[in-house]
């Protein structure tokens, strides 16, 4: 079938969208129509040439949602007209990892799905019979993907495309983070540090967990603002020492949860440092560049605080996004307010310059 698709040709240029062969899909795989896809910083950093794992040409696109369009043998979880979200992070169920209940790093797809093919090693998109690579199993700046079945999330279908494509990636990262990963408890202090999309996410999540004191850190003041709009009850400049104001905002002892959402070593450093003596527990969920290294003075784990980690925050696709779809139906969790911009497939390298211009909080793509 032919279609419509964002092709990254070469590093560093704009993306060329064009027509693409896409195959139907294989035992285990469903062909999805994508109805909305946000455009994700993880897309430009690949697009830019500056991500060492990044190849090309390739179909980008991660943050999408649409419609079961058709099935391939052995597909039982999902049928044509069920809504669905994309996960670049799958949860097949029965790997050893799946089984322990202890991580969302599911390993039945990993190996191929990095190297930009489907699981049974082959990619489904083409152009004149060359091969195009998929992008984080997903490849969303298209009509259609063809995904594995363990790779879709079903949800309500009431939801809208616009606001669920964003559950996809950053705002989920944020609050599957302070939900499930760190399980932020009533009347507790946290402190957020940056509120882009997965700081934001993060805010909302202690908010819903009942944090009675919620501490936003960001270097821009128009972040700051917004942040508010999320659940901080305080906002501190990175520029101003913040850990110090969280010390001095805590009897000098620190919050009880600490996110980190920016990527940056030296800002992880200070959540650290910035989470309480006892009990403080830290919450990595920025990607740092390669070799990057953070250092953590050891007194501060002996004096118990406590440094984690999540890829997606933690989240499990196809059990935590439904359930933060749910709550999005009810009226629980604020989506809409994320998408500052819309714009058609053609116009996708417009949201690109948007993000690089740090203008609005999310671009959506319509299909
Ligand atoms: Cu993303
Ligand atoms: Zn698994």
């Amino acid at each position: 079938m032919e279609m419509r698709a964002a092709v990254l040709e070469k590093f560093g240029e704009p993306l060329i969208v064009q027509d693409l062969d896409i195959a139907p899909p294989k035992a285990g795989e469903v062909l999805v129509k994508v109805k909305a896809c946000g455009v994700c910083h993880t897309d430009l950093y690949t697009a830019s040439g500056a991500d060492p794992s990044g190849y090309a040409p390739c179909v980008l696109g991660h943050e999408g949602a649409g419609v079961v369009e058709e099935v391939g043998t052995g597909v039982t979880s999902v049928k044509v007209g069920d809504h669905v979200v994309t996960l670049f992070s799958p949860e097949c169920g029965e790997c050893i990892h799946c089984r322990s209940g202890k991580t969302n790093i599911c390993l039945k797809i990993r190996e191929q799905q990095g190297k930009g093919f489907l699981p049974d090693g082959t990619p489904r998109l083409s152009r004149n019979g060359e091969p195009i690579r998929h992008f984080m199993g997903t490849s969303t700046f298209a009509e259609y993907t063809v995904m594995p079945e363990i790779a879709l999330a079903k949800i309500d279908p009431s939801a809208s495309f616009e606001a669920t494509c964003l559950l996809a990636c950053g705002p989920t990262t944020g609050i599957a983070a302070a939900l499930w990963k760190a399980e932020v408890q009533k009347g507790s202090t946290c402190a957020v540090f940056g509120a882009g999309m997965v700081g934001l996410g993060a805010l909302l999540g202690c908010k819903l967990q009942g944090a009675e004191r919620i501490i936003a850190v960001d270097l821009s003041p128009q972040r700051l603002e917004l942040a508010k709009k999320y659940g901080a009850t305080h906002t501190l400049l990175a520029s101003e020492d913040p850990v110090q104001q969280i010390l001095d905002l805590t009897e000098g002892f620190g919050a009880d949860y600490t996110f980190e959402a920016t990527g940056r070593v030296d800002v992880m450093g200070q959540a650290v440092e910035a989470a309480r003596m006892g009990w403080g527990l830290c919450t990595m969920l920025g990607v740092a560049g390669k070799g990057e290294k953070l250092e953590i003075i050891p007194r501060f784990l002996i004096t118990g605080r406590t440094v984690q980690g999540g890829s997606f925050g933690g989240a499990k696709g196809r059990t935590h996004v439904p359930q933060l779809v749910d709550m999005y139906v009810q009226g629980k969790l604020d989506l809409d307010g994320f998408v500052s911009h819309r714009m058609p497939l053609d116009d996708v390298n417009d949201a690109f310059e948007l993000m690089k211009k740090q203008d609005g909080i999310r671009s959506v793509i319509q299909f």
